[in-house]
């Protein structure tokens, strides 16, 4: 916390040497009514979660950590805070490394062509209000990517391989925390529509032919044309014809 330029968000900040998730123990306590801007972080996890289910490899040497968060929002605005922070962590990682850093939609964080960093925005509403929002953010930074199961390998990376050296995590924590308060000020005060243009200036989605997996197995190919102001990502098809897709997995087929 020494050195944290930050109202709140990471004023309260617990740490762990191994847990099961960063985003459990954060809704435990979110549960227990911590406060808006408690941050979770671990150095290693044991049952890291991924979007859609998946499992995420979380060994020492990345960063694995968790932000509560309590906007009054309704709730079908929440995927919004994916979005947004998506854009603090690429802004982050571009400033401070000056990577060819990009987004692929909706919000894995990439160097190049590969994935450097996941997102999962964990929602949690009554009676039609958000109580709490947990962000987890998973970014490999001092991490063998070579050490990981083969179908988590391809198509990652790490800070360290990019950069040819450690990174210092501890620093690196501190100016994401303070971008992420920015973006997210921003993102209360309504400035969404800004925040996705810089989401869209970020973007290696948008213009690229790409494949969406839906969640019931359906495949949709086209050309992504772009995002609308919900953050919904617009595909042109084959025949011409345009349609939104809300939630899927993106694989980028080509230019
Ligand atoms: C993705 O599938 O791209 C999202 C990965 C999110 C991983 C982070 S690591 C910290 C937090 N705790 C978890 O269990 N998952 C998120």
């Amino acid at each position: 916390k020494e050195g944290l330029e930050t109202r709140y968000i990471g004023r309260e900040i617990y740490c762990f040497d191994e847990v099961d998730s960063t985003n459990i123990i954060a809704k435990e306590l979110a549960e227990d009514d911590a406060s808006e801007g408690t941050v979770v972080i671990a150095k290693t996890q044991t049952r890291g979660r991924g979007r859609r289910g998946k499992k995420w490899i979380s060994p020492r040497g990345g960063i694995w950590m968790s932000i509560i968060l309590r906007p009054e929002i309704p709730p079908a605005k929440a995927p919004h805070l994916t979005l947004v922070t998506g854009v603090a962590v690429a802004k982050t990682l571009k400033r401070e490394f000056g990577l060819d850093v990009g987004i692929k939609w909706p919000n894995d964080i990439l160097i190049g062509d590969k994935k450097v960093c996941g997102i999962l925005t964990e929602a949690h509403a009554r009676f039609n209000t958000i109580e709490y929002i947990v962000v987890g953010i998973g970014i490999d930074t001092n991490v063998d990517v070579d050490l990981f199961p083969e179908e988590f390998r391809e198509g990652a990376t790490s800070l360290k391989r990019e950069l040819g050296v450690d990174v210092d995590s501890v620093d690196l924590i501190r100016k994401l925390l303070v971008e992420f308060e920015k973006v997210y000020e921003d993102f209360k005060r309504g400035r969404f529509p800004e925040i996705l243009n810089e989401w869209r200036r970020f973007s290696k989605t948008i213009g690229s032919y790409v494949e969406i997996r839906k969640q019931l197995g359906e495949i949709v190919r086209g050309e992504a044309v772009g995002v609308n102001s919900e953050g919904a990502l617009i595909l042109e098809l084959d025949n011409g014809k345009l349609r939104k897709i809300v939630s899927g997995e993106c694989i980028h087929l080509g230019r």
